[in-house]
């Protein structure tokens, strides 16, 4: 990779694990210092908030780290050893945001929660076995898709800190608060889809001469 392009991958991850940081504090401090948002019990949500939130914690200050170029040539190990904790982290983050998502008081948000907790769950598990089965391309591949949907903490807040410029046609609250909710990781699922899968196919003009489909003429 080239200096100025190198350049850029650090200001974003850098700018990626500073919204990380100050948006998972608005996050604890909406959930966690309010006693009565907790949830009435310790296995009436009180553990499950917690316990997701935990498990989050190396997923928001790993990840950064994974996509230095100099640390993975350097020193693989830590490489690998963040990437153990990121993959059970993340497995059990998204675990137990499809239980929150489907017990979730907003009934339009409960689909869109417990979709994104499956996808991050299946886009961890298969970036983890394409390490291990040494396919690096695909590895890197679900890893960014992984990172995408962990950063919904993220963008699900951007939106609403910008809702008012974004989703303005929308005047019905409950509506609009649905709209976000699936906004928030769709639309960065499909701006990642559009550079690494799509536009590197367009591209190539091979993928599309190669091969006729069967039953085509
Ligand atoms: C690294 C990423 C993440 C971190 C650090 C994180 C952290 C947190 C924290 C601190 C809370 C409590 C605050 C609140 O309820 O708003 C929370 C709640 C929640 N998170 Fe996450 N989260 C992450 C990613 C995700 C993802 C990707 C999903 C979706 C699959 C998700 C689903 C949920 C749900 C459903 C709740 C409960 C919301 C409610 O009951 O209203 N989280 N998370």
């Amino acid at each position: 990779m080239n200096r100025p392009r190198n350049l850029l991958l650090y200001i974003w991850l850098a700018a990626l694990a500073m919204l990380s940081a100050y948006y998972l504090y608005r996050a604890v401090d909406y959930r966690f210092l309010h006693a009565d948002r907790l949830g009435p019990s310790l296995f009436n949500k009180q553990l499950w908030y917690f316990s997701h939130a935990l498990l989050a914690l190396p997923v928001v200050f790993g990840a950064p780290l994974q996509f230095l170029p100099k640390l993975r040539q350097s020193a693989p190990r830590v490489h690998r050893w963040i990437g153990r904790t990121y993959v059970i982290g993340a497995s059990g983050a998204a675990t137990l945001a499809i239980y929150l998502g489907a017990t979730t008081e907003y009934e339009g948000s409960r689909l869109s929660i417990v979709l994104t907790g499956m996808l991050w769950l299946f886009f961890t598990l298969a970036a983890w076995k394409a390490a291990v089965a040494r396919n690096f391309v695909a590895h890197r591949a679900f890893m960014i898709r992984s990172y995408t949907l962990a950063l919904v903490l993220v963008w699900l807040r951007v939106m609403y800190d910008f809702q008012d410029q974004l989703f303005f046609y929308v005047q019905d609250e409950e509506l609009r608060d649905a709209t976000r909710e699936w906004a928030s990781w769709v639309v960065p699922l499909l701006v990642v889809e559009f550079w690494i899968s799509w536009l590197p196919q367009v591209k190539s003009n091979k993928s599309f001469k190669s091969k006729p489909l069967r039953g085509s003429t």
